[in-house]
């Protein structure tokens, strides 16, 4: 499994909290700082060997933007996606929500370019915009995509919040049926040790619009404003009878706000999904429409 670096990615946060502190204290649709933010993530992914497409569309707020960057290698008949909400709400930076897996999946990405793995199948990453008005990035782009394109997509893999500073280990209990990706989230946990609970977050995050095609989904998240217990606290650590981030959607959501275990253990969890998955055997022929 490829060790994904806690410190290359703790530097994008860094960078990301940057933008915010440049453009008002936050990243959220229809501020500098969001766009700043798609601009900086595409600029890595480009020079890194990435076919990347921003994809904009219109909010209440002001125009938003998706970041698609695409691998351009492996069989295009076989996608398999992971991606994460780049923007944040507009009262903070969001550097936990969700700088931390926007981080995570560049960080992945750009090892992924650097690893010399031949992909079997074609590797695309996610940056979603306008999650926190209602998953309206996400929503845009399966609405955009063509059925014929929707068929290709065998798998979508979520992360929203991957650092939280009280952390939890939850692994979404999305879509059990048909949906080895949840088992291979849990397995990777399991044989390191790490233990983890299942969490129905349901409608929460950028995976629903992926979800209603009927396209598999799994996805990991360390908690927002609910608290942990006292039985939570003796297996992970941490505060009981405390949110699992206290600073969720404020302007304490910083650079400052982040456990970085959890962000290491997470991130390397990105890079055990992504490397198995691009190498899976989906088979020769074409996906059936
Ligand atoms: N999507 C929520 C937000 O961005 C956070 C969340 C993620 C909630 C995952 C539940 C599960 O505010
Ligand atoms: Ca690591
Ligand atoms: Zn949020
Ligand atoms: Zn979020
Ligand atoms: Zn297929």
């Amino acid at each position: 499994d490829p060790d994904i670096s806690v410190t290359s990615t703790k530097a994008h946060l860094d960078q990301l909290q940057s933008i915010a502190t440049a453009n008002g204290g936050n990243r959220a649709t229809g501020r500098p700082g969001y766009k700043a933010s798609v601009d900086w993530v595409k600029s890595q992914l480009d020079a890194a060997g990435y076919v990347t497409t921003v994809q904009p569309f219109s909010t209440s707020s002001g125009t938003s933007y998706n970041l698609i960057a695409e691998w351009p290698h492996g069989d295009a008949n076989h996608v398999v996606m992971a991606g994460a909400h780049l923007d944040s709400v507009s009262s903070g930076p969001g550097i936990n929500d969700n700088g931390s897996a926007s981080a995570g999946i560049l960080e992945t990405a750009l090892a992924y370019a650097r690893s010399g793995e031949s992909a079997k199948n074609r590797v695309r990453f996610g940056f979603w915009g306008a999650e926190e008005l209602g998953l309206l990035g996400s929503k845009y782009y399966v609405n955009n995509l063509p059925t014929a394109e929707r068929d290709k997509v065998e798998v979508y893999l979520n992360f929203d919040m991957i650092a939280s500073p009280n952390p939890g280990y939850f692994v979404y209990d999305d879509n059990p049926a048909g949906d080895g990706a949840r088992d291979d989230l849990t397995a990777y946990f399991d044989g390191k040790g790490i233990p983890w609970e299942y969490i129905d977050v349901q409608g929460r995050s950028d995976h629903a619009a992926f979800r209603s095609l009927g396209i598999p989904t799994a996805g990991t998240f360390t908690g927002a404003e609910g608290t942990k217990t006292s039985a939570q606290a003796s297996k992970w650590g941490g505060t009981a009878g405390r949110a699992f981030d206290p600073c969720y959607h404020s302007s304490c959501d910083t650079s400052a706000n982040l456990d970085l275990t959890a962000l290491d253990r997470n991130i390397d969890a990105i890079g055990h999904m992504i490397w198995s998955y691009a190498a899976k055997d989906y088979g020769t022929t074409p996906p059936p429409s």
